[in-house]
């Protein structure tokens, strides 16, 4: 497959909102998922976590499509021991993806150069409390001192997806505590579309505020990646496509 360049930047973060989604999308989308995948959709209980894995996973073949010049099913995903999904692709740069969904959003993380990893929650005020201690490193609790609640969730919940961001970016996802890992925590208010927060060990980390109640965050190896966050919406997904299988 020839690797087409769609974007200047070196990973490219699209958001994509459920609740405008047209119904007759869904239609197209089932031809741009493998048998196997479809399958696997269509054994989730409800409806709206198949909608959901639906355009997750038709989603993710048609933007790599395009970033490859194929067709949704001719992108060869695998998944490695840890269950993170890739793309094998024998006679070309390998693209890094990662992709999250939290309440009615869904969001892909592609780059052509860097390794990536992405997360987003939403605002999870009621399992919240009980999982503070374990988010938070012993030396982010003691930096938070005497914060109140409200703030010491608000801490809680923005390590939680800078840390799950940074684990998904190496493969090992929840395997390994967020408690190990250490950050320099603000407790500013969730601010624009992007920004960057800081580095982990060898990962950048942005932090995504693509609507009110989610926070999401991003990890890409790489010093100073230039990066393109931006929503879209399934319509253009699908017109983006050059494979003759939607
Ligand atoms: C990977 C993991 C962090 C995802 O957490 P989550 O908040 O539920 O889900 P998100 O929406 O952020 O991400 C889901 C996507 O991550 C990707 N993913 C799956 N395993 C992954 C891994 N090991 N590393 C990176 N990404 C992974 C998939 O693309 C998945 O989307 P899809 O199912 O639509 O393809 C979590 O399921 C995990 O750690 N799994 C491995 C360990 C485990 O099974 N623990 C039991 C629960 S603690």
């Amino acid at each position: 497959m020839k690797k087409r360049s769609t974007s200047e930047a070196d990973v490219r973060v699209l958001w994509c909102d459920l609740r405008v989604l047209p119904p007759e999308t869904l239609g197209r989308l089932q031809r741009c998922v493998t048998r196997t995948e479809a399958a696997r959709i269509n054994r989730l209980r409800s409806q709206q976590t198949r909608v959901r894995a639906l355009v997750s996973r038709g989603g993710l073949r048609l933007l790599l499509a395009s970033s490859i010049g194929a067709g949704p099913l001719d992108v060869r995903l695998r998944t490695d021991r840890a269950g993170r999904p890739f793309l094998e692709e024998p006679n070309g740069p390998i693209a890094d993806f990662n992709v999250t969904h939290s309440g009615d959003l869904l969001v892909w993380a592609v780059s052509d150069r860097f390794r990536v990893g992405i997360d987003i929650e939403r605002w999870p005020q009621a399992q919240l409390d009980s999982l503070v201690p374990l988010i938070l490193s012993s030396r982010e609790l003691s930096d938070a001192g005497d914060a109140n609640d409200d703030v010491l969730r608000l801490l809680a919940w923005r390590a939680w997806v800078r840390k799950e961001a940074v684990l998904k970016a190496v493969g090992t996802g929840l395997r390994q505590s967020p408690s190990e890992l250490s950050l320099a925590l603000d407790s500013g208010s969730p601010g624009p579309l992007l920004r960057r927060v800081g580095v982990l060990h060898e990962w950048t980390l942005f932090e995504l505020h693509p609507a009110a109640m989610y926070l999401g965050a991003l990890a890409v190896s790489a010093p100073n990646p230039v990066v393109e966050c931006r929503a879209i919406d399934v319509v253009e997904l699908l017109r983006g496509s050059s494979g003759n299988n939607t």
